[in-house]
């Protein structure tokens, strides 16, 4: 499933990458450790592969790409609007980024002081970017991303229903194998009759091999 250079020739696609960041006051923020990597790196293979591509990402250290209209926002809440105005637009949303699944109730204009030995932060859950593009009237290819611990398989199935996706890659965490802010990577790709395991690499090799999959999957999606 190696892209050619002409399997998304003229379409349009969005990619979320990073992690958001959710403040709790004005010098302090909850994040997760996503690098952005495995966006950016789907985002050049989507170019390479003749998409139109836009690119909306949380705060991360990485180059900015070239040809590729680039979006930057920090908050899950900031990342929906970008997402959700752009989709409609668009003809496949592949869902890379580590959105917060919760972000802090109240962000304090002033910096919180320290008092009592126990404190609680109160956490909302934020809107689930990834099924709200999967709802739209206007339907889009939709791949969503997972990071399991256990029961891999299991649990990426039950989002790929849930959320109504047409394919989800997923990959385990928490084990010194890749992952999350690493060079390299391996996904178990899941579509409702079918599957797909992509061998340990490095994210650009990786990140082609999911632009040829998704490419491939997508025409027999249009041609229903
Ligand atoms: N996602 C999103 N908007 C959110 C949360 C997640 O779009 N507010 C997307 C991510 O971009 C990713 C996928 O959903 O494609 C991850 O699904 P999620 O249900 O958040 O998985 P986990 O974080 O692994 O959550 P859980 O603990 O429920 O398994």
């Amino acid at each position: 499933i190696q892209p050619t250079a002409h399997c998304l020739q003229g379409l349009k696609v969005l990619i979320s990458a990073g992690p958001t960041r959710e403040p709790l006051d004005p010098v302090r923020y909850i994040t997760n450790r996503s690098s952005g990597k495995m966006g950016y790196a789907l985002a050049n293979a989507a170019l390479q592969a003749g998409a139109d591509v836009t690119l909306v990402s949380g705060p991360v250290a990485l180059t900015e790409p070239a040809h590729i209209e680039l979006v930057k926002v920090e908050t899950a809440a900031q990342m929906y609007e970008a997402v959700m105005s752009r989709a409609p637009d668009h003809a496949i949303y592949i869902g890379a980024a580590a959105v917060a699944d919760y972000s802090p109730a109240i962000m304090e204009p002033e910096k919180i002081k320290k008092q009592k030995e126990l404190t609680t932060i109160i956490l909302h859950k934020t809107k689930d970017i990834l099924a709200d593009v999967a709802k739209l009237e206007k339907r889009l290819f939709t791949v969503g991303f997972a990071a399991e611990t256990h029961d891999l398989e299991a649990y990426a199935r039950d989002k790929l229903k849930r959320k109504k996706l047409d394919m989800i890659a997923a990959n385990w965490v928490g084990r010194e194998l890749g992952g999350f802010d690493s060079e390299q990577n391996a996904l178990h790709v899941f579509w409702e009759n079918g599957e797909k395991t992509l061998a340990m690499m490095d994210k650009t090799r990786l990140a082609e091999q999911l632009i040829g999959l998704i490419a491939e999957r997508f025409k027999g999606y249009e041609s229903l």
